[in-house]
């Protein structure tokens, strides 16, 4: 993939700023996308992945760095999309030197990218890449960071399923109804417990068995199943997927029980078009991008200090974007997710534009 063009001669992503960084030293290789700073600096995590080749690490970057845009413009935050890749193996490439070299680079970019954790990245990274860069958020409580961004992951997550649940059942609440959560991770965990206090009953299922114990000792009214696909053929009104990607995919929508689909997975739409069948099926998907922005909305308040109830209460707004994506879409005669990309792109164009008002 070119980032200015594509093979066919188009734009090939529309980003604006790609930066390569390399130390030898250290072996330190990473990319910055920076997809969109319209609405302020660019923000989004560093993926530390070991991909395959330079090309699928450019095409994730580009990709990744596309939906933190998304998912800003849409949280309602004061920042762009940008996201970083370093190419490498967490496991055997990760140092302090690396991590600071990393940090540098981050720096040199004068507060047009922030950066936070991602896939392989931890909180105790960024408190090193701290030491090096003003611009890194997803720190330490010791360092003044968010700590956790899952807590309102969940809490956005629970928000959004609410305005699912008012715009299919009339009511903002799970009381009452079934949700099947799979994958009962650092998301999947505070979830359960929102939607237990809620008055629904969780089914759950996940494959880490130190998981399954947790729920049976915290929540034993939590129904455990075998796996994922147990899961979406039992009786579940709500199907939340806070496991991997991709959980919504050709062989899933066709056999999935519930009427809606909220959870905190990133990218669970499979491949463009999924959006459609699950809208044939009569199944209410909101999108990932919007109901899981509670985790960057945590992040992103290091910005200002670290206000926990400040980030909780925007958080909790996810219920009203949810709910004016719901509209929309049926205002529009589109699929959720196409709504919520609509208001996204409009977004960053009126807000975005206000900068050519010259302010002397
Ligand atoms: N943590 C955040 O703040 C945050 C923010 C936005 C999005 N997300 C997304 O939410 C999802 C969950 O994140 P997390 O932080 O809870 O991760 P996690 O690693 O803590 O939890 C994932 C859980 O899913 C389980 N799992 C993996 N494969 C499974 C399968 N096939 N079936 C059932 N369970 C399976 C794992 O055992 C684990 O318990 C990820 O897709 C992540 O990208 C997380």
């Amino acid at each position: 993939m070119g980032v200015f063009v594509s093979s066919d001669g188009t734009d090939a992503a529309g980003h604006e700023q790609v930066v390569f960084c390399q130390d030898r030293h250290t072996g330190l290789k990473a990319i910055i996308g920076i997809y969109s700073t319209a609405l302020g600096p660019a923000l989004g995590g560093t993926r530390f992945y070991p991909y395959e080749s330079e090309e699928a690490a450019v095409t994730d970057v580009l990709n990744l760095s596309r939906g933190m845009a998304y998912k800003n413009a849409l949280a309602g935050l004061d920042l762009g999309g940008g996201k970083a890749v370093i190419w490498g193996d967490p496991a055997l490439d990760k140092s302090e030197a690396l991590l600071r070299a990393y940090g540098r680079f981050v720096e040199s970019l004068r507060g047009r990218y922030y950066t936070a954790c991602d896939v392989g990245t931890y909180v105790p990274d960024m408190d090193v890449i701290a030491r090096e860069t003003r611009y890194v958020t997803g720190r330490s409580v010791e360092h003044g960071g968010a700590g956790d961004s899952s807590v309102l992951t969940a809490w956005g997550v629970f928000q959004g399923m609410r305005a699912a649940a008012e715009h299919t059942w009339g009511t903002p609440t799970l009381a009452g109804r079934r949700v099947g959560i799979a994958g009962l991770g650092k998301v999947g965990k505070y979830l359960a417990g929102h939607l237990i206090e809620d008055g629904a009953s969780v089914v759950a299922t996940d494959v880490s068995s130190a998981a399954l114990e947790w729920a049976r000792t915290t929540y034993p009214q939590i129904d455990l199943v075998e796996d994922t696909q147990a899961l979406i053929t039992s009786d579940i009104d709500v199907y939340a997927p806070c496991a991997l990607g991709g959980a919504l995919d050709d062989d899933t929508v066709p056999v999935l029980r519930a009427k809606i689909v909220t959870g905190g997975a990133n990218n669970q739409l499979a491949h463009p078009g999924i959006e459609k069948l699950l809208e044939e099926r009569g199944i209410l998907y909101t999108p990932d991008y919007v109901v899981n922005a509670g985790g960057v909305i945590q992040v992103a308040d290091e910005i200002e200090g670290f206000n926990f109830e400040r980030a909780k209460l925007r958080a909790t707004k996810i219920f009203d974007t949810t709910s004016q994506i719901l509209r929309l879409a049926d205002d529009e005669g589109v699929p959720p997710a196409v709504a919520a990309d609509r208001l996204a792109e409009r977004r960053m164009a009126e807000v975005g534009r206000l900068r050519s008002i010259y302010l002397g």
